[in-house]
C-alpha cells in the first residue's frame, strides 16, 4: 500500500517499517534532509507522533511548513550535523534516524556534500543508541568491491562529474563498523542503496514493494 501524496519512497518500497516500529518500539522519527517533505509524510503515515526534520535550504522548510500543519512535526533550518547533535542529546528513544541529507544533487555547498560520516559519529556517542534504528540513504555513492549498490561511473546522471558523486576514501565498513557491537547491519540493494542498522538480535525480515528484479535485494553485512 502506498502513502497518499507520495509517488515513491525508499522507506515504503524496501524497508519493513511496520515491523521495525513494532519490534523496536520506535517512538520518534528523526530525518536529515526534507526536500519535498515525502519522508515526513511517510513517517506520519506509519503513525509516528513525534517527527523531527531539517534542511539547509530555506525553501524546503517553507514548503514543508505549508504541507504539514500538524503540531507534532518539528522543522529546523540548518546543517544536518548540528541538527543531529541536538537530536542525539534531546530526543527520547528508541528513535528511527533517517539520514538522507546527502544526495549530491542537493548538496550543501560550503558546509560539505556528504555529512553522513559526521552524523553517524555523533549518533555512535548517543546514550541509548543501541535501541535506535538508523537508516542511511545513498550507499550508491560509497566505493568498494563489496558494494553492489555502487553506481557505475558510466551512469548518465554522474558521467559528467563522477568524482563529485562518489565519496572517495569512504567504505561501507567505515560507516557501519562502529555499530558492530550494538546493531545488525543490512545493505538493501535497491533504488539508491540503503544501509539499515537494527538493534542487535532484532528479528528483521525485509519487505520489498516491487518484485521485478532478480538480484539479491538485501545482504546481511554483519
Ligand atoms: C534526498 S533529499 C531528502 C529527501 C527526504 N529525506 C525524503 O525522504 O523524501 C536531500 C535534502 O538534503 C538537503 N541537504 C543537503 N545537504 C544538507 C546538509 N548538510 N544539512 C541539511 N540538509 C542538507 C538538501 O537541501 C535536500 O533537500
Amino acid at each position: 500500500m502506498g502513502v497518499p501524496g507520495v509517488v515513491t519512497h525508499r522507506l515504503v518500497n524496501c524497508v519493513n517499517m511496520p515491523q521495525l516500529i513494532q519490534r523496536c518500539g520506535l517512538r520518534a522519527f528523526v530525518e536529515t534532509g526534507i526536500l519535498d517533505g515525502d519522508g515526513i509524510a511517510v513517517a506520519l503515515h506509519y503513525g509516528f507522533s513525534r517527527v523531527f526534520s531539517c534542511d539547509i535550504a530555506r525553501e524546503c522548510i517553507e514548503k514543508a511548513q505549508r504541507r504539514f500543519t500538524n503540531t507534532n512535526v518539528c522543522l529546523s533550518l540548518g546543517d544536518s550535523r548540528e541538527f543531529i547533535r541536538q537530536m542525539a542529546a534531546q530526543v527520547e528513544g528508541p528513535a528511527l534516524f533517517w539520514l538522507d541529507a546527502h544526495f549530491p544533487d542537493h548538496a550543501a555547498g560550503d558546509v560539505g556534500e556528504f555529512p553522513l560520516p559526521d552524523e553517524l559519529a555523533t549518533l555512535r556517542a548517543r546514550k541509548g543508541v543501541e535501541r535506535d534504528v538508523i537508516i542511511c540513504d545513498d550507499m550508491r555513492c560509497i566505493p568498494g568491491d563489496d558494494n553492489p549498490t555502487l553506481i557505475p561511473r558510466t551512469h548518465p546522471d554522474i558521467a559528467a562529474n563522477p568524482d563529485r558523486f562518489i565519496q572517495k576514501g569512504l567504505t561501507l565498513k567505515m560507516l557501519w563498523g562502529p555499530f558492530a557491537d550494538s546493531h545488525d547491519v543490512y545493505l538493501i540493494n535497491e533504488e539508491t542503496g540503503v544501509l539499515l542498522l537494527v538493534p542487535r538480535g532484532t528479528a528483521y525480515r525485509g519487505h520489498f514493494r516491487w518484485r521485478i528484479l532478480r538480484r539479491p535485494r538485501m545482504i546481511r553485512l554483519h
